[in-house]
């Protein structure tokens, strides 16, 4: 086959800079993004590009390169799926919020809708990639849906799950540790699409780092990669606790283990817990199908890493309020970063939104600066929890633009995410101006923590105490 067009149905953070990766690699190729919001695709076609929905290093550059040259933003879903041959899905699958499986299983509703689309508009036999995080055997509830459409062409169905970090998504999608292509391998239309597919990827990235495998291993994958990665955080994050109430240091100890090959030195860092759309979300799927084959104890031993995460956010929170003498009512904290790690505007399941509304329960008066993300979305972030009334948000809680003016006459400061520029602030001047005597919470263990003491302030750094 040879591929002229491809599309994904979905423009957000996986969909947006994988598309805009594809179309720089494959100038030969038309890539098309379409999503149901207006809104997004408004922001993607915006002349100015500070104004794209998302924020990552690289990708202003290269949509720049690409745009309405071989790489297109729209609405129209019908036509994008009519012409391409391959049709990546890329929407939300989030954690149902109702009926069964609530709290738990994946909202598998918008990828439905995706897939009944497909076989609605289909005009020719299609390529159809699962590209969002979805749980094992999704692939056979989409095969079904498209078999039982009302129409006479084949779809084969393959898994190419993401592996992409946000903050550094583009880096990811050059030079992927590996492409994972799940297919099936028993049929010959099965292993041509993979074939195609796997081609589209040989544009840049080298033969040995594509892996074909079944669509269930590669469904699964993904879901196991993501726990295995946060089991790592939750494991130096347990220790970070251990390490408070004794004379060892985390970060000695997570050099020092780091540098066992076979441990190796990645994701050792202490925080206040990880956050983002994937760890918590996938975590639980992986509890949800172990529990629904009656695997409790596999179940029980992921959910340890939620458990270990949530309590290292309220752990934090409570420091906070145990350190400003157990009172914090109409007390100024200011927390700087409510991204759930720098260099991203995506702040879905960051560790800030908890740490706020904990502080918030006790009467703290919150300010919140972060580089990238709008007073809306963190009000959005708030309301979403429905702790308290919007109005009560919106007064217990503000948002400023300028960090200086944000840390000014606060009783604390909490450092949430680990954004370089907070390392360049003049401490000496932020301390001069709070209110004393001045706490400082470092939720990351960025700053240099013997300066500031030196400074005057008195601090609390995660895995140091
Ligand atoms: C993750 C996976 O890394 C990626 O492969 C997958 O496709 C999507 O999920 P992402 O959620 O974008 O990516 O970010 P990641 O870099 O994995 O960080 C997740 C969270 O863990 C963040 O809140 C981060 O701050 C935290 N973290 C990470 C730590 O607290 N300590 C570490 O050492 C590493
Ligand atoms: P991710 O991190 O998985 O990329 P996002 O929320 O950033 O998640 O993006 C998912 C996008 O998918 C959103 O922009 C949403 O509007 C879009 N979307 C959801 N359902 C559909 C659908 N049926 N058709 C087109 N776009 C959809």
């Amino acid at each position: 086959m040879s591929l002229k067009k491809i599309c994904c149905i979905g423009a957000g953070y996986v969909g947006g800079p994988t598309m805009s990766v594809i179309a720089e690699k494959c100038p030969h190729i038309e890539v098309e993004v379409v999503d149901i919001s207006e809104a997004r695709i408004a922001q993607w076609n915006d002349e100015d590009l500070n104004n794209l929905p998302i924020y990552e290093p690289g990708l202003k550059e290269i949509v720049e390169n690409t745009r309405n040259k071989n790489l297109f933003f729209s609405t129209d879903v019908a036509r994008a799926i009519e012409e391409s041959d391959i049709i990546f899905i890329s929407v939300t699958t989030p954690t149902k919020q109702y009926g069964v499986g609530q709290g738990m299983a994946a909202d598998l509703k918008y990828v439905e809708i995706c897939a009944r689309q497909i076989g609605k508009y289909a005009k020719s036999n299609k390529i159809v990639v699962e590209k969002s995080t979805l749980p094992v055997r999704t692939a056979e509830a989409i095969r079904d849906i498209l078999e039982n459409s009302d129409n006479d062409y084949s779809f084969e169905i393959l898994s190419n799950p993401e592996f992409l970090a946000e903050g550094t998504a583009i880096n990811d999608l050059l030079f992927p540790d590996r492409v994972l292509i799940g297919g099936n391998s028993d049929t010959e239309s099965g292993i041509a699409a993979m074939n195609v597919l796997k081609d589209l990827y040989l544009n840049w990235v080298q033969d040995d780092h594509v892996v074909l495998s079944n669509v269930w291993s590669s469904e699964l994958s993904k879901l196991v990669a993501n726990a295995f990665l946060a089991q790592r955080v939750s494991s130096i994050n347990a220790i970070s606790e251990l390490c408070e109430v004794t004379e060892a240091n985390i970060k000695e100890v997570s050099k020092a283990i780091g540098m066992d090959s076979r441990i190796g030195p990645k994701f050792l860092n202490a925080s206040v817990g990880f956050g983002g759309s994937c760890f918590q979300k996938d975590i639980l799927n992986l509890v949800y199908i172990s529990n629904s084959y009656g695997l409790k104890e596999v179940g029980d031993y992921w959910q340890q890493v939620i458990t270990l995460n949530d309590h290292q956010k309220r752990r934090f929170a409570y420091k906070i309020v145990s350190k400003l003498y157990n009172t914090v009512s109409d007390k100024k904290i200011t927390l700087l970063g409510w991204a759930f790690k720098k260099d991203t505007n995506d702040t879905r399941e960051s560790a800030s939104i908890y740490v706020a509304d904990y502080l918030m329960n006790e009467q703290a008066k919150i300010v919140v600066y972060d580089p990238k993300v709008t007073a809306e979305q963190i009000y959005a972030d708030l309301d979403y929890l429905n702790t308290r009334s919007e109005k009560e948000n919106r007064a217990l809680l503000e948002v400023v633009n300028d960090p200086i003016e944000a840390c000014q006459d606060a009783h604390a400061i909490a450092i949430m995410t680990e954004w370089d520029e907070f390392k360049s602030y003049d401490w000496k001047s932020i301390y001069d101006n709070m209110f004393k005597p001045a706490f400082l919470f470092d939720g990351r263990a960025l700053l240099d923590v013997e300066s500031l003491k030196g400074i005057g302030f008195e601090t609390y750094v995660i895995g140091k105490g």
